[in-house]
């Protein structure tokens, strides 16, 4: 069973939109969960796809969410996580107020480290024995980034132990990926964050076709072992469904006869392994072959 005395803090970020993000929160997030890991999942995205699709719903403006936590002292992570029904995680939303943080928070002269000192106080929270209103005493935090290289993604960097990067398997789409890992170097150089590379992971994968094999080894070559090849996850209708009708990926796949959440397994146990570094002997076998794999 898991056991970390702190909870492991990974950003999802890509600034080029519509990679994978947010699906790749979720289904991660899931499968952490199925393995016994508590984990909180955070929507650090003015875009609130991932509010919209835990809650059916966008928020409302007076809902408590991640800004309150960023800008008020009476909300904490910990006072402020939901149960994600169905999902297996706890949870934080955002609003289209998060587009604006750099206004909500231009009197903090320490910004840049706002989601750190929330996430500080979390764990200093955790260790002193505290859990969430569900009962969760956090193994890993997401944090589902904004498709952009702003303030919003700087403090997710800033609070993160490790940043997981979702792309296409596409020319433009990797050719942004430099920026991102600048972003990651400096944050690290300046001495803002120990922020480790966990995995770049190939998402939405189309069956093989001679260009996504080049850029796969473009990016074997760029990332070696960070290159999380084994792991992609390819196009899978069921997979993009369950976000359109607000649903959990395990449970719209079950539901439709569909094991395409295991994707996601693999992933997890590989991210587990990347990062606490425990494997879990109890955990469901990871399907060693599937379709549509680039190599
Ligand atoms: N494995 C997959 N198979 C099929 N469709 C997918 C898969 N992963 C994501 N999608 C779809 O691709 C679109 C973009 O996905 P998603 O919203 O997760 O990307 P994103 O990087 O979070 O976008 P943004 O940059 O706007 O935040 C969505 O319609 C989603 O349902
Ligand atoms: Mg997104």
């Amino acid at each position: 069973m898991p056991a970390s005395d702190a909870p492991y803090v990974l950003s999802i970020a890509n600034q080029k939109g519509g990679v994978g993000k947010t699906t790749l929160t979720v289904g991660l997030g899931e499968s952490l969960s199925r393995l016994g890991y508590d984990v909180l999942v955070i929507d650090y995205d003015g875009q609130a796809n991932l509010t919209g699709w835990v809650y059916g719903q966008k928020l409302e403006a007076d809902d408590v969410n991640i800004l309150d936590v960023l800008a008020s002292d009476d909300w904490t992570l910990l006072n402020t996580a939901d149960e994600a029904e169905g999902f297996g995680f706890d949870f934080i939303g955002s609003t289209e107020e998060l587009f604006d943080l750099e206004v909500k928070l231009s009197n903090d002269n320490y910004r840049v480290f706002a989601l750190r000192r929330a996430v500080s106080e979390l764990k200093t929270k955790l260790a002193e024995g505290s859990q969430s209103a569900s009962g969760r005493r956090y193994d890993f935090c997401l944090v589902d980034c904004p498709p952009a290289l702003g303030l919003a993604v700087t403090q997710a960097l800033n609070a993160s132990d490790g940043v997981l990067v979702p792309t296409i398997l596409e020319k433009m789409a990797i050719e942004g990926l430099k920026m991102l890992t600048d972003e990651i170097d400096q944050a690290r150089m300046n001495g803002r964050a120990d922020v480790e590379l966990v995995g770049v992971v190939p998402t939405i994968v189309h069956v093989v076709r001679s260009q996504t094999q080049s850029i796969a080894g473009v990016l074997r070559e760029r990332f070696g072992e960070a290159f999380l090849e084994e792991e992609q996850v390819p196009v899978r209708t069921k997979i993009s469904e369950a976000s359109a009708v607000s649903q959990s990926i395990r449970e719209y796949c079950e539901r439709q006869d569909s094991s395409e959440y295991e994707y996601f397994d693999a992933l997890a146990q590989r991210v587990v392994c990347k990062t606490i570094g425990i494997q879990d002997s109890n955990a469901e076998p990871v399907p060693t072959s599937r379709d549509g794999f680039v190599v």
